[in-house]
Formats: C-alpha cells, sequence, structure tokens
C-alpha cells in the first residue's frame, strides 16, 4: 500500500479454514444461535405476531444483507495483511487513526456477549441432562416453571445438584476454551460439522411435531396453526410504528452476528479468491431459514397449543428468555415418556449445538488480536479468553436476579452492535469508498451481485441504521412518537421510553418503580438492583477502555518495530 499511516502486521497468525463446506458451516453456525429458537420468537409475540414479519423481512434485506457483504469484505480485506480483528482490519481501510478505536467494540462485544451467552449456553447443557435423567417427569406446568426460577437463583439448591447453574457455567467455558484452542480447521469446524446438521435434524423433528400439534391429541388444546396464523398473519398497521421496526433491527443484527467483528474475524482468514459475494448469501440464508422456518415452527406453535395465545403473551411480556425453559420441558412431557424424553433432548440439545457454534465465534476476534499483536501461541490465547469469560460472566450468574444479566445484553448484545454498524458502513461506504468497497465485495465472486446493492449499501442502509441509532438513543415512551413530539410542543418535554439508550444510563425505568413503591422490603430490593445494575456498566465500561488500552500498545508496537508498508 502506499498509504504511509497504514501499518500492516508480521503476524504469526497462520490460521486458516481447512475447507469450503466447513467455513460456510461455521459462518452460519456463528449466526444461527440461541437467538434463532429463542429470541427471534419472543420478539415476534412481544411485537404483536404477524405484525413483526414485514418490518423483519423488509430489514434483512436492506440492512442485515449489506451489512453481510460489508463486513466479509473487510474481514477479506484486513485478512490480507495479516489482520484479523477488527481494530487493524479498520485501520488499513482508512489513514485517519481513530478508526482503530472505533475497532474496539469488536473486541468488548464479543468478550461481554460470550460472558453470558456461555452462561445462557450453560442452561441448556443442564437441561439435556434433566431431561435425560427424567427430572421433569410429572412436574406440572408449575413445577417446571419453579424450577427455571430455582435454578437461576443460586442461594438455592432444590433443582438436584448443589450449586448447579455454576457448575455448568464452568464447564460450558472450559469446553468452549478447549475447542478454540484448537484453533479453526482442528476445532471450531469440526464442531459445525458435527453440530450443525444435528441441530438441523433435531429442529426439522420438533419443526414438524411444531406444525402437525392437532388439538384434542396428546393433550394440545390448540392445532399447531394456531401459533404459527398469529405469527405470520400480516398486520400492515404495524408499518407505521418506529418500536416494531426497533425490535425487528435489532433481531436482524443479533441474529445475523453482523455489528460484533466476528464475520470480519473469520472472513480476514479465507484465501485472497475465495467468493465472499456468495459465502455471505449461504451462511446468511442458512441463517435465515433456521429462524423463521425452524425458529418459528417450533416455540410458538407448541406453547401455543398447550397454553394458548393469551397466555403465551403473558409470559412473554415479562422477559421472554426464559419461555423455552418455563415451559417446553413439561409441554415435552404430554408427549409420554420416551417421545417426551427425546423431545427434550433434541430441543436442548438444539440450543446447545446453536449456541456454541456462536460462543466459539466470539472467542476468535479476541484471539487473533493476541496472535497478531502479541504473537502469543493460540493455546494460550484461548486460555485468556476462558478465563476473561469466567470472571466477566460470573456476576450474571450470581446476580442474575438483579438484573446483570440484562444490562450485559442491553449494553454489549443491542446498543454496541448498532453503534459499530452504524461507524463501519460510513467508512466503508463513504470513506474507503463504493468504487474500491464494491470491487471487494465482488471479487472472485461467481455469482452476480445485484447493481442495486451498490445503490442501497451506500444510500439506504446507513440511513436506517441511523434512524434504528437515533430511535433507540431517544426512542419515545411506548414508541409513540406522536405523543411524544405533541408533548414536546406543549413545553411538557420529550417523553423518553424506558428503553432508551439515555433512559437506560439513568436507570429511568427503575427509579420510576422505586418513586411508586410503597413497601419498604420493595423499594429495598430495588435499590440494591440499581447498585448492582451501575456495577455492571462499570464493568462494561472497564472492559473497553482495557482493549481500547491494549489496542493503543499494539499500535505504539507496530510503530517501534517499524511495521509500515
Ligand atoms: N447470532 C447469534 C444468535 O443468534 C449470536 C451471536 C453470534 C453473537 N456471534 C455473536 C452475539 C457475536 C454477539 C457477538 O444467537
Ligand atoms: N432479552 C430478551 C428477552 O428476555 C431475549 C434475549 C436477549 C435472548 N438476548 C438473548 C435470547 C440471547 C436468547 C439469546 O426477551
Amino acid at each position: 500500500m502506499s498509504d504511509t499511516t497504514t501499518t500492516t502486521s508480521t503476524s504469526t497468525n497462520t490460521e486458516s479454514w481447512g475447507s469450503r463446506v466447513g467455513l460456510i458451516l461455521a459462518m452460519a453456525g456463528n449466526a444461527v444461535g440461541l437467538g434463532n429458537f429463542l429470541r427471534f420468537p419472543v420478539q415476534a409475540v412481544q411485537n404483536g405476531g404477524g405484525a413483526f414479519i414485514i418490518p423483519y423481512l423488509v430489514c434483512f434485506l436492506l440492512m442485515g444483507i449489506p451489512l453481510l457483504w460489508i463486513e466479509w469484505a473487510m474481514g477479506r480485506f484486513g485478512g490480507k495483511f495479516g489482520n484479523h480483528s477488527t481494530p487493524f482490519i479498520l485501520d488499513t481501510m482508512d489513514k485517519r487513526k481513530f478508526w482503530k478505536y472505533i475497532g474496539v467494540f469488536g473486541i468488548f462485544t464479543n468478550i461481554a456477549v460470550a460472558a453470558y451467552y456461555c452462561y445462557l449456553e450453560s442452561w441448556t447443557m443442564s437441561y439435556v441432562y434433566h431431561s435425560l435423567v427424567g427430572t421433569f417427569r410429572g412436574m406440572d406446568q408449575n413445577q417446571v416453571a419453579a424450577f427455571f426460577v430455582n435454578y437461576v437463583d443460586i442461594t438455592t439448591t432444590t433443582t438436584g445438584l448443589p450449586f448447579e447453574a455454576i457448575i455448568f457455567f464452568i464447564f460450558c467455558v472450559i469446553l468452549n476454551t478447549f475447542i478454540l484452542s484448537r484453533g479453526l480447521s482442528g476445532g471450531v469446524e469440526i464442531a459445525s460439522k458435527i453440530g450443525m446438521p444435528l441441530l438441523i435434524i433435531f429442529g426439522m423433528f420438533l419443526a414438524y411435531k411444531g406444525i402437525t400439534l392437532q388439538s384434542g391429541k396428546e393433550g394440545a388444546v390448540y392445532g399447531g396453526s394456531v401459533g404459527l396464523n398469529f405469527l405470520w398473519t400480516p398486520q400492515f398497521d404495524s408499518l407505521w410504528n418506529p418500536k416494531v421496526w426497533l425490535a425487528a433491527a435489532g433481531q436482524i443484527f443479533f441474529t445475523l452476528s453482523v455489528g460484533m467483528g466476528t464475520i470480519q474475524c473469520y472472513a480476514s482468514y479465507v484465501s485472497r479468491k475465495e467468493d465472499i459475494a456468495l459465502n455471505a448469501m449461504s451462511a446468511g440464508w442458512m441463517n435465515e431459514f433456521v429462524e423463521v422456518v425452524l425458529g418459528s415452527a417450533i416455540l410458538i406453535p407448541i406453547s401455543v397449543g398447550y397454553l394458548g395465545i393469551d397466555k403465551v403473551v403473558e409470559l412473554t411480556s415479562s422477559g421472554g428468555l426464559g419461555l423455552g425453559f418455563r415451559t417446553m420441558p413439561y409441554l415435552f412431557q404430554q408427549w409420554g415418556v420416551f417421545l417426551g424424553a427425546f423431545a427434550g433432548v433434541a430441543f436442548f440439545g438444539l440450543l446447545f449445538f446453536a449456541g456454541i457454534t456462536s460462543s466459539l465465534a466470539m472467542g476468535t476476534p479476541w484471539m487473533g488480536f493476541l496472535q497478531d499483536e502479541f504473537k502469543w501461541s493460540r493455546e494460550k490465547a484461548a486460555f485468556s479468553f476462558g478465563v476473561i469469560v469466567l470472571i466477566l460472566g460470573t456476576p450474571t450468574v450470581l446476580f442474575f436476579n438483579e438484573g446483570v444479566f440484562d444490562e450485559y445484553d442491553y449494553w454489549a448484545g443491542t446498543v454496541s452492535l448498532v453503534v459499530f454498524a452504524l461507524a463501519e458502513t460510513i467508512l466503508f461506504a463513504w470513506i474507503f469508498g463504493m468504487k474500491k468497497g464494491w470491487k471487494e465485495i465482488t471479487d472472485g465472486a461467481d455469482i452476480k451481485v445485484p447493481d442495486f446493492y451498490k445503490f442501497v449499501i451506500k444510500w439506504v442502509t446507513p440511513f436506517l441504521l441511523l434512524f434504528v441509532f437515533i430511535g433507540s438513543l431517544i426512542g419515545p415512551a411506548g414508541g409513540d412518537w406522536g405523543a411524544a413530539f405533541s408533548s414536546l410542543g406543549s413545553g411538557n418535554g420529550w417523553l423518553l421510553d424506558n428503553g432508551s439508550i439515555i433512559a437506560q444510563i439513568m436507570n429511568k425505568g427503575l427509579k420510576e418503580q422505586i418513586a411508586a413503591a410503597t413497601d419498604p422490603a420493595v423499594i429495598a430490593t430495588l435499590e440494591r438492583k440499581i447498585t448492582y445494575i451501575n456495577g455492571a456498566k462499570l464493568l462494561l465500561l472497564a472492559v473497553f477502555a482495557a482493549a481500547a488500552y491494549l489496542v493503543y500498545l499494539a499500535y505504539k508496537k507496530r510503530i517501534r518495530e517499524g511495521r509500515f508498508s
């Protein structure tokens, strides 16, 4: 490169993918995660079922696909200079020095999400175990729900094993660390080649059961079609509700793993002539198939079939994450002892495979960074990732009920993605420029990328992202922009939604609850929550600052070693 301020690495990182099939399965495994089976159906229900689907699909086409191409192209481009994590991938794309600090998001997000995601993943392992040994046999719906409550409350030991949640969490982190230490082709690829097919088979079986559920058979009250119709009957009036759009955009981000720095990292290990345009589409559409077909045919049809729409809506309104854990083990029991146990293993096993192929992906940017910049060995880098996840994840285990888990999910798993995606899209489309950018996307491609997307990437995606970002920052109460503007106009100020970024920084929702509460015990609990949540915020901030400092050190080191080109 002629640009004198661009540093290149002399990375000793010689990792690469073993085969194209392995690469695509790993990429699809990265995308297909707990988000597809647990988050998607819950988001859809919370946002009115059919009301959610159109914004969701539009976001996929206008934001998801462009971001996939952008990130694959950025990754392969950075990989040519020996850069495998976003700080220095972004650094190679423009001469301004601050981009590498924007790139810190691509390390921070993965570490912080891995911390709580591995905990969630460990629940699925435990539930496989309990399905196998028949813990749920003979329990009624309330008992199954109570089991979950006891599980995440680590002060009780009523689930059968002492400190069960902690033990499974540690085991899960060790397993991830071990696979990561074996590298991409020797570890991640093998896990994906085993996990993805099994996931599809288990998913097909459960989707078949979900779709063919009949009222009056096996204790079901409604047929599978009731839940499916609820999800898939489009409601066009929702198109005018920004809140639904924000939720849809958020889900597209989370499920495709865009805005996280993980795709760039994986793509930086492909060979220069790899057809990234096609690979991006294969992995992206595979994710959508799993989400839209399998993800919508399991949790909702089955839980609606037994509990009815109203009950399911009610269950998801109080944080939907647990829905699958609080209901499914009970519902599977209705299919008899053998099939019930099998369905439990299939469902939680599927979740486990979906989870682990994603959490492995989260480990790779940090490892790539250490290998590139500080010449760490793969094993040492993997080990350090395990230690960090263990430390950072422990508060989400111990203080789950204090809201620490959700706080991580909000900042690292939601807000960061939008911020980073917006920044990288501006860099790619406007600074790096669409001329070079388009060449990077289409170089080596066997498929013809529609020219339409040249326009979309430059003019549609950045503005949609800006809209999503502003909406998240100052989203009005209840998503009602009209009311918020008229309140502003009449001098009563902006009505901020408690889920907006600004309100979350100030813990507005919890403070309102405290103001409304009269019972001193309730007030004390809420105040305790605020303390823990603020602690979580500071911790995340410290992680970001530490990662930024390491990037700074790496940069100084590059200068010292004269690694300019
Ligand atoms: N896409 C995954 C899911 O649907 C989540 C995920 C994968 C992720 N890689 C990530 C989240 C990296 C944050 C960072 O569950
Ligand atoms: N927070 C969401 C809820 O409770 C669900 C969710 C967030 C989720 N992050 C996730 C589900 C990761 C699975 C994986 O409704």
